[in-house]
């Protein structure tokens, strides 16, 4: 059987099907292979809920990096499978295998909330399908279920925590803090991070408030942070819930006599929708509105003009993971079925990112600073660095077997 006796097509159909490969392979130039089909990309974002707005800014963001590398990976076309997780963790194993066995997607980009993303890790861990994770911040991720497949491009849960503690920890008259958060794993490993840090300055924690998620019914909680009367309050909430908490907390009055502060998501894609209600808020996230880098406002610029809408955080990790997506598959010319190659040239990748530039850790998670910023109209203005180059929980990452 040689080649000459095939048309292109076919000949590609029964190289596929097996067995010619490795015969054909120096007659045969690789590149030709991976043009032929177009990568699968799977989005498993939460679409409806109080999420909704953040799964449409890493959608857009990914589409961004798309667009800017010419509409291809690799030089391959891109087919794009969807669902929506809609912030479900009971609904989330069936979701995650309609893009894994049924679509049967070259790639996993998922998702925003952490309960969900567990039951994600569980089948692309089992079925080492690549699996980047663009927003949700769990520990496990990239600590004990950490996996050479599964990449994170956003934060840990820990990392914005620790910053907003450090920054608190530094302040004389910041002795007595409240925390308040959604009882589940972001929630929690949002406090654990803010404790790590604050209380190495002395201070103490008044008292830890919690509600389920999505759950927004915040006054008998807030009646309670009003008699504690803590020197601040840390809070752990994220699009339409965090806008609720910063607009009850403003109506409580409570703005007027306790500080306000948290990670970055308290306050990010929701200014517009507040009013006023956030003035003052302080937070600590890898990303502000008024960077001074070149490679931000570029990017802020062509995302307004693509969706007629302002960047937040979550259409950077969007973007940055479209970034490594794309830099990883040119390096291995599209070949998307080269796993290992493709994981070990995206783990070279110095992302330049509109956040700055930052790398992998060895568990997979960005090493990156984390920025102090202040609510003043509707930016999220940078005040600073709160610490430079942070790496995830040293408890997590001790129980990463990998690298
Ligand atoms: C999470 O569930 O890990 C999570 C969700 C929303 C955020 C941040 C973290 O803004």
């Amino acid at each position: 059987m040689t080649f000459h006796k095939f048309g292109r097509r076919e000949f590609l159909k029964k190289a596929a099907g097996g067995g010619m490969l490795a015969g054909a392979g120096l007659a045969f130039p690789r590149f030709a292979m991976a043009q032929g089909a177009k990568i699968k990309v799977g989005l498993m974002l939460p679409y409806t809920g109080t999420y909704a707005p953040l799964g449409v800014a890493i959608e857009n963001g990914f589409r961004l990096a798309l667009q800017e590398s010419g509409g291809k990976l690799g030089g391959r076309e891109v087919e794009f499978f969807k669902v929506d997780d809609e912030s479900e963790p009971a609904k989330a194993t069936d979701n995650v295998n309609r893009l894994v066995t049924r679509d049967k997607v070259d790639v996993v980009i998922g998702t925003v909330h952490s309960g969900v993303c567990a039951a994600m890790i569980r089948v692309t861990r089992e079925t080492g399908v690549l699996h980047m994770i663009p927003n949700a911040g769990l520990s496990q991720a990239t600590g004990s279920l950490c996996a050479p497949n599964i990449i994170r491009t956003s934060f840990s849960n820990w990392q914005p925590g620790y910053g907003m503690g450090i920054a608190l920890s530094q302040r004389k008259n910041v002795k007595n803090v409240a925390t308040i958060a959604w009882r589940y794993a972001a929630g929690e490993e949002s406090v654990k991070g803010f404790k790590d840090g604050y209380l190495r300055g002395g201070g103490k924690i008044a008292k830890e408030l919690w509600i389920p998620f999505p759950n927004v019914e915040f006054q008998a909680l807030l009646t309670e942070i009003a008699s504690l009367r803590p020197d601040a309050t840390y809070a752990f909430f994220a699009g339409g819930g965090a806008a609720k908490f910063l607009k009850d907390y403003a109506q409580a009055g409570l703005n007027k006599t306790i500080p306000l502060v948290g990670p970055g998501f308290l306050t990010d894609g929701i200014l517009e929708a507040v009013g006023g209600a956030a003035q003052g808020v302080e937070t600590a996230l890898h990303y502000a509105d008024d960077l001074s880098f070149k490679r931000d406002k570029e990017f802020r610029l062509a995302y307004v003009k693509a969706f007629k809408l302002q960047p937040d955080v979550y259409a950077v990790a969007g973007y940055d993971t479209g970034l490594l997506l794309a830099a990883g598959l040119k390096a291995v010319n599209g070949e998307v079925a080269q796993k290992k190659e493709l994981i070990a040239a995206m783990e070279k990748v110095t992302v330049d990112s509109p956040r700055g530039k930052w790398r992998l850790s060895k568990a997979h998670n960005p090493i990156q600073d984390m920025y102090l910023r202040k609510v003043v109209g509707i930016d999220n203005k940078y005040e600073g660095v709160a610490v430079k180059a942070l790496d995830d929980d040293p408890s997590a990452m001790g129980q990463c077997r990998m690298g």
